[in-house]
């Protein structure tokens, strides 16, 4: 494709898939696969940058992930305690602006202090936004938010039969951010896991047998490339 024609999806959400069977398939622990994984993710966040991506969101643990083997969702919370204070630096470095999704009290409080300490560290950061989706999922997302709300319904702070759309996006974790223009799931399977349910719903969808550890920077061309050929109706006629 001419490179002119290459159209940048402003928000590119990724579901990031595979580690184990890659690790498994290399005859090591499907913990190695997540290794290589956040290695990965590094790299594909300087990836969308450089392109002049402008937010990636990243689903890096489900409500559900809590159902695996116990060994392997240690391994999983220490790759975060790592990345989340290396994460402070690179971050600033590169200007990139940090921010975690997802519902933290059943975090460890030294990952919950770090969590904290990256978002206030890079908030005035003006580059690529990261989001990284810890204990997310989207049905607990739209419960609290359904909470959230009614409690300011019971204060008497919203009327009932005003609530809108805009007033339940006001309470979601995303609130500010743009919804994905782009959701990309690796490893051959093609369902959300629970993931932004609410965001996605015009988002364009592209799905890749190739596993998370060897996604690259040509892989995301490949995803922007079939992105840039779809057609985005909303709904209308054109
Ligand atoms: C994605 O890879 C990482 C997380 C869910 C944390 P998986 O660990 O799901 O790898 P597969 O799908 O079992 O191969
Ligand atoms: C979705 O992957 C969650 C993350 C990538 C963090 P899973 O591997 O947990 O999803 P299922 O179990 O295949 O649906
Ligand atoms: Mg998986």
């Amino acid at each position: 494709m001419d490179q002119n024609e290459l159209k940048i999806p402003q928000h590119v959400a990724i579901i990031m898939d595979g580690n184990g069977r890659w690790a498994k398939k290399r005859h090591m622990p499907r913990t190695f696969g997540h290794a290589q994984g956040a290695r990965v993710l590094e790299q594909t966040l300087e990836d969308c940058s450089d392109l002049g991506v402008k937010y990636l969101t990243v689903y890096a643990f489900s409500t559900e992930n809590w159902a695996r083997p116990f060994e392997e969702v240690q391994v999983i919370m220490n790759l975060f305690r790592d990345y989340l204070i290396s994460a402070v630096d690179k971050c600033n470095r590169n200007n990139v602006r940090c921010m975690v999704i997802g519902e933290r009290s059943r975090l460890s409080q030294d990952i919950i202090d770090s969590i904290n300490n990256l978002e206030n560290a890079t908030k005035d950061n003006t580059g690529i936004t990261f989001i990284v989706a810890i204990n997310y999922g989207s049905r607990d997302e739209i419960v609290r938010a359904v909470n959230s709300i009614s409690r300011e319904v019971q204060e008497g702070n919203i009327q009932p039969g005003e609530i809108t759309a805009e007033t339940i996006e006001q309470y979601l974790d995303t609130r500010g951010i743009p919804d994905p223009d782009l959701l990309i799931r690796t490893s051959g399977e093609e369902r959300l896991s629970n993931f932004l349910m609410w965001q996605l719903a015009y988002t364009e969808f592209y799905f890749t047998d190739t596993a998370w550890p060897d996604f690259d920077k040509n892989e995301l061309l490949k995803a922007f490339e079939k992105y840039s050929s779809r057609d985005r109706r909303y709904g209308k006629v054109k």
